[in-house]
């Protein structure tokens, strides 16, 4: 049993304590812990199981708290703050040399960087204030699974009673996690696309740099080289106008339990809409990913949305939930 309120005060408590509570944010539930108690930052990768190269996120609930944390940021950085925070956006800056070495780390490891975030939910400012602490908190899933939109994920993922608290603010706003953007070179550099668009970002900062992952060196943004968001079942994205995705996935209709996320129904499928606007088709995802593995799907067929702006951040995370299994008709 997870024990679950609507008491952001108590959220607050559980952190400042030293205990993990997940918390709802306007993009994905959080699961939150005192970034600088070893204690509670290791539960947090066990909590998830999470690898412990990939970095956390801190969460502040004033934006001058960022002057405390990173090091000589540029003035474009400033600007992106000004324009975004309280919002969907994590600076990637370099750390003040006198914070603990692992801070957003695990305390076994060491970083240069930290990533930082000032939500725009009013119920995750109350928690962070309330718990007096950087409350570190990724999202708020067992590592792999899609991310949490809604209390029930986190109560399915935390049962084992490796957490201590969910915060129950209902469904989230925007539903796919926070664009991160590098904000350590001369122009920033977007590791993970979000709702904060490259356009939005080129009017405030100037042209985004590119993100480089030669598979050499360390990949930028850890977190992107693992599975992610994925269904249970194997899914492929359909990349076509809907008729043709529709002709496609009829032809294929065997005996498998089949899964259609999509604008199109087909008899003898199970077809969940995948949304008009790409606000909807975000806020949706990971509640229709998770669906599937509730109605235990053989296989998952998905339509891809237009890859501009928002769609953008939701065809990079329907790409990894499809495990690059991309086909165009
Ligand atoms: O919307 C969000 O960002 C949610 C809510 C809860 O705030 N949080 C979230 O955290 O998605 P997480 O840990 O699931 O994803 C954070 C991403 C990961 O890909 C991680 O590798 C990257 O940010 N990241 C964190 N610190 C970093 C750093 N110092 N340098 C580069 N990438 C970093
Ligand atoms: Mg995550």
């Amino acid at each position: 049993m997870l024990p679950r309120g609507v008491n952001p005060a108590e959220a607050g408590l559980i952190i400042a304590n030293g205990g993990i509570a997940a918390f709802p944010t306007e993009t994905v539930y959080g699961l939150g812990g005192d970034a600088t108690n070893p204690d509670a930052v290791s539960r947090i990768y066990s909590a998830k199981g999470r690898p412990g190269d990939n970095p956390l996120i801190l969460h502040i609930a004033n934006p001058g708290d960022f002057e405390k944390l990173a090091n000589s940021p540029p003035q474009y950085a400033w600007d992106l703050i000004n324009a975004f925070w309280p919002g969907p956006l994590t600076v990637v800056a370099n750390k003040k040399p006198e914070l603990l070495p692992w801070l957003g780390a695990h305390p076994s490891r060491t970083a240069n960087t930290i990533g930082i975030r000032m939500p725009s939910h009013p119920m995750a400012l109350e928690v962070i204030r309330a718990s007096g602490c950087f409350v570190a908190a990724p999202s708020a899933n067992k590592a792999g699974t899609p991310s949490p939109t809604k209390v029930e994920h986190v109560v399915t993922d935390f049962s084992d009673g490796s957490i201590d608290y969910v915060l129950d603010g209902g469904p989230v706003e925007v539903g796919v996690e926070s664009t991160v953007v590098d904000v350590t070179g001369p122009v920033p550099v977007i590791l993970r696309p979000g709702a904060v668009t490259s356009e939005m970002i080129a009017e405030v900062a100037g042209i985004p740099g590119q993100a480089r992952d030669d598979g050499m060196s360390a990949p930028r943004a850890p977190g992107m080289k693992y599975r992610h968001y994925a269904p249970k079942a194997p899914m492929t994205l359909i990349v076509g106008n809907q008729t043709d995705i529709a002709e496609y996935i009829s032809a294929k209709t065997t005996g498998q339990k089949i899964g259609i996320l999509a604008n199109i129904n087909i008899s003898g499928a199970i077809c969940l809409p995948l949304g008009q606007t790409p606000e909807i088709i975000a806020r949706n995802l990971y509640a229709n990913l998770r669906h599937f593995d509730i109605l235990e799907v053989d296989i998952i067929y998905a339509q891809a949305p237009a890859e501009d702006g928002l769609g953008l951040a939701i065809m990079d995370r329907m790409k990894k939930a499809a495990e690059g299994r991309v086909i165009h008709v």
